[in-house]
């Protein structure tokens, strides 16, 4: 009996999983942590352990300065959560697996949308495995203050400032903002995008255009932006995002910018869309989507190849009709995939699909889907620094920036 024992035991300590894939990634807030439990499930059914590489930090700027050490020591892990640009990067130095070596990825036209694949495309190959789509340009309103307050669901500028003092007369904090330079970014991308609308947005930072960068327009861009400082409250200062999302759940808060992944957040606490929290376009918006599109990429091992069946799994998992609707529906985005059923997704998510299929699209500068997340922590830098600093100045921090672009880019 006691050798039967001692022999379970043994068996159980031992390694029993086909294959082990360590993936780094910045998913830590509640949401994120129950759609990555989702991927980690999906893995297990397949007896492929996920060996958990995460670090703290929305906007992953951290995790991409580990990667990076990481990969310069020779040490890459074998799957890191890569978006935009930096995908064209790494592949560019060679570290990456082609995921047409991996997977049968001949459907993929069929199955994900253009901009999808140009998106995870680099020199004619599909470099990274696309997840999700995320829309980065919400506005989301506390049900209840708005409710007491008999607030209007602002749909411009002028309405939403208007709002945005009667709360705080009220006692509430206006604008729900955690501070840090990620999110000072994303505030700034929404109203930027918002005010000079697809065309201006992309010459300006999908293009880096000096006229545009220059111009009347952003320097009232930016002193528009200013005014949203007010709102905010300075004992958030240096708060990651899922703490400002908390003061809408809490009802401490009227209104937040940010993407859709506070959603995934307010679904662990059981908060539900319309009911507790609504989702509307940034002001003077409609019609404009800023995209984020989540993806994994694949490094070789000390040029040796990362493509056996293990990473096969991997790949069709991510993009499984069954995965693509369960991670979404927890994370707070919509399905890379088309033709999933969305009956279990909620109104914003609807929204979400049928703005995405008909706006105008234009890839999110903070989230990394515009530049390298180089290029992108500079700028974000400066509209940090210029919205913290009440003596700093519009026209002299748009020449800041687009000296630092032209500077980076040469
Ligand atoms: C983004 C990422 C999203 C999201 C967010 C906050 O960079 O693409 O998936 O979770 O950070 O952590």
């Amino acid at each position: 009996m006691k050798c039967l024992i001692l022999l379970a035991a043994l068996l159980c300590a031992v390694n029993v999983y086909a294959a082990e894939v360590e993936v780094l990634h910045w998913w830590t807030a509640k949401g994120e942590v129950e759609a990555q439990g989702i991927l980690e499930d999906a893995l297990l059914e397949q007896n492929i352990k996920w060996n958990n590489f995460a670090i703290v930090g929305a906007g992953g700027e951290s995790a991409v300065r580990v990667l990076q050490m990481r990969a310069l020591s020779g040490n890459p892990p074998d799957v890191a959560h890569i978006k935009g640009p930096d995908i064209g990067e790494w592949a560019k130095v060679g570290m990456l697996e082609n995921i047409g070596t991996i997977a049968d990825t001949s459907v993929w036209p069929e199955i994900l949308p253009k901009i999808v694949r140009e998106t995870v495309t680099f020199d004619g190959k599909y470099m990274a495995v696309p997840i999700n789509i995320h829309r980065v340009n919400w506005l989301w309103l506390n049900k209840a203050i708005f409710d007491e307050l008999s607030l209007p669901l602002p749909t411009t500028w002028e309405e939403f400032f208007a709002n945005a003092d009667k709360i705080q007369a009220a006692g509430y904090i206006a604008i729900a903002h955690g501070g840090t330079a990620w999110q000072d970014a994303l505030l700034f991308e929404s109203m930027a995008l918002s005010l000079l609308g697809a065309e201006k947005y992309k010459q300006a930072f999908v293009e880096y255009n000096e006229a545009v960068l220059t111009s009347p327009e952003m320097i009232y861009v930016f002193e528009q932006f200013k005014r949203l400082h007010q709102y905010t409250d300075i004992n958030m200062r240096g708060k990651d995002w899922y703490q400002a999302s908390q003061l809408i759940s809490n009802n401490k808060a009227g209104m937040q910018f940010m993407g859709d992944w506070a959603m995934g957040m307010w679904n662990t606490q059981g908060k539900k869309a319309m009911v507790d929290y609504i989702c509307i376009d940034v002001p003077e918006s409609k019609g404009l989507f800023s995209y984020n599109i989540d993806s994994f990429v694949f490094f070789e091992k000390n040029g040796t190849k990362n493509s056996g069946e293990t990473q096969r799994s991997f790949v069709n998992i991510l993009l499984s009709e069954k995965f693509q609707a369960e991670f979404n529906l927890a994370k707070g985005s919509i399905p890379v995939r088309r033709g999933i059923n969305m009956d279990k997704f909620n109104q914003c998510a609807h929204k979400s699909f049928t703005d995405f299929n008909n706006g105008q699209l234009v890839p999110s500068f903070t989230q990394n889907l515009a530049s390298t997340s180089h290029l992108q922590n500079i700028i974000s830098k400066i509209i940090s620094n210029y919205f913290n600093n009440p003596s700093a100045d519009a026209a002299t921090t748009v020449n800041s920036l687009s000296l630092a672009i032209r500077a980076i880019k040469n």
